[in-house]
């Protein structure tokens, strides 16, 4: 059985002692859960990769509690010490290369040199990583391809008895993953649209940053992990709906939204719609429905993450 424990010192003494063993433990951060394992441990890593049945393809993310830690692993570069500064602790991933003495798992960065690296601001996610003393592979703690989960149930509906327990943070603040950033590259490129906007980057690097759809127009490799269909309910799902068709549910957003409608924002805010995706997609993803119908969502700011997850949720399987 998997457990969900209040995220006092206690509990997360005992999810240090279960990770430092090598055992899984969720823990909450600021954009979803994490499913956390020893990061230098590849039999941690491994059972990860089994956990949420996933390609082993796909790297994970290692998160570390600052940046001091994080240059014990990757060479930091400039830009990556200026958008540490601003941005560290928070919802963005930076992609760098390894340090040759680099101890985390090979398994982690799934046979790259570069390695995915984040400092979550989760005060509960930072009291762990602190307790810990190793890092903490943590990829969203749900089956692979399925949406991720920002309540600790959430964790529990698709990974129970696959970890010990889920450590209890609330209800995730920012709700989508952290933005990845690449850059190991001549250029920077964001490689997953998160919280951390590609014009607050640019502001901060003064340079152009180029976005998925930008360097592949360009011929530049993208993220390994951002396969066409993922964070899909089970249910079909229809984007840019005006209103549901029968048997389908209305997933709504400002206030054109119609009544009765699940409205991820009633007054059209970006941030509160975030906050809602997951939980609201999950609920709606009823078999008593035909199909899922989500109204537009406005594509600028946090809007672009939204609209990411969405498309791939509605991508082909
Ligand atoms: O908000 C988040 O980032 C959450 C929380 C728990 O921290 N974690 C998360 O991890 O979303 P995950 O593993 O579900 O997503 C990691 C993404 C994937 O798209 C993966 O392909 C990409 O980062 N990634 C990881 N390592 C990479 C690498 N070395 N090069 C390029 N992309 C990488
Ligand atoms: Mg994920």
């Amino acid at each position: 059985m998997t457990e969900i424990l209040p995220a006092n010192m206690q509990n997360i003494a005992t999810a240090a002692r279960a990770l430092k063993d090598g055992r899984l433990v969720a823990f909450p951060t600021e954009t979803v859960y994490g499913l956390g394992g020893n990061a230098l441990n590849d039999r941690a890593v491994a059972a990860i990769y089994e956990a949420k049945n996933r390609p082993d393809f796909n790297p994970l993310i290692v998160h570390v509690p600052n940046f001091r830690v994080a240059a014990h692993f990757v060479r930091v570069s400039e830009a990556a010490s200026l958008l540490a500064q601003r941005f560290w602790p928070g919802p963005l991933t930076l992609i760098l290369p390894r340090r040759a003495d680099c101890k985390l798992s090979l398994l982690l960065s799934a046979g790259l040199d570069t390695v995915a690296v984040r400092v979550p601001h989760h005060p509960v996610a930072q009291t762990l990583l602190t307790a810990c003393e190793f890092p903490l592979a943590g990829p969203s703690a749900n089956p692979s391809g399925r949406i991720s989960p920002t309540r600790p149930e959430h964790v529990v509906d698709g990974l129970a008895g696959k970890v010990e327990f889920v450590l209890d943070g609330g209800a995730c603040k920012v709700g989508v993953e952290s933005s990845v950033l690449d850059l190991t590259g001549e250029r920077p490129i964001l490689l997953r649209p998160g919280a951390v906007l590609a014009e607050d980057i640019a502001a901060v690097l003064g340079e152009d940053v180029l976005t998925e759809q930008t360097s592949l127009d360009a011929g530049v490799r993208k993220s390994p992990g951002q396969l066409s269909s993922h964070y899909a309910p089970h249910l079909p799902l229809r984007l840019n709906a005006a209103t549901a068709e029968a048997g389908e549910i209305l997933i709504g957003f400002g206030p054109v939204a119609p009544n009765g409608a699940r409205n991820l924002s009633a007054s059209g805010d970006l941030t509160e719609a975030a906050a809602n995706l997951f939980a609201y997609l999950r609920a709606a993803d009823d078999p008593t429905y035909r199909g899922i119908a989500v109204m537009p969502i406005p594509d600028s700011g946090l809007g672009l993450a939204i609209n990411d997850r969405l498309r791939r949720a509605a991508a082909p399987r």
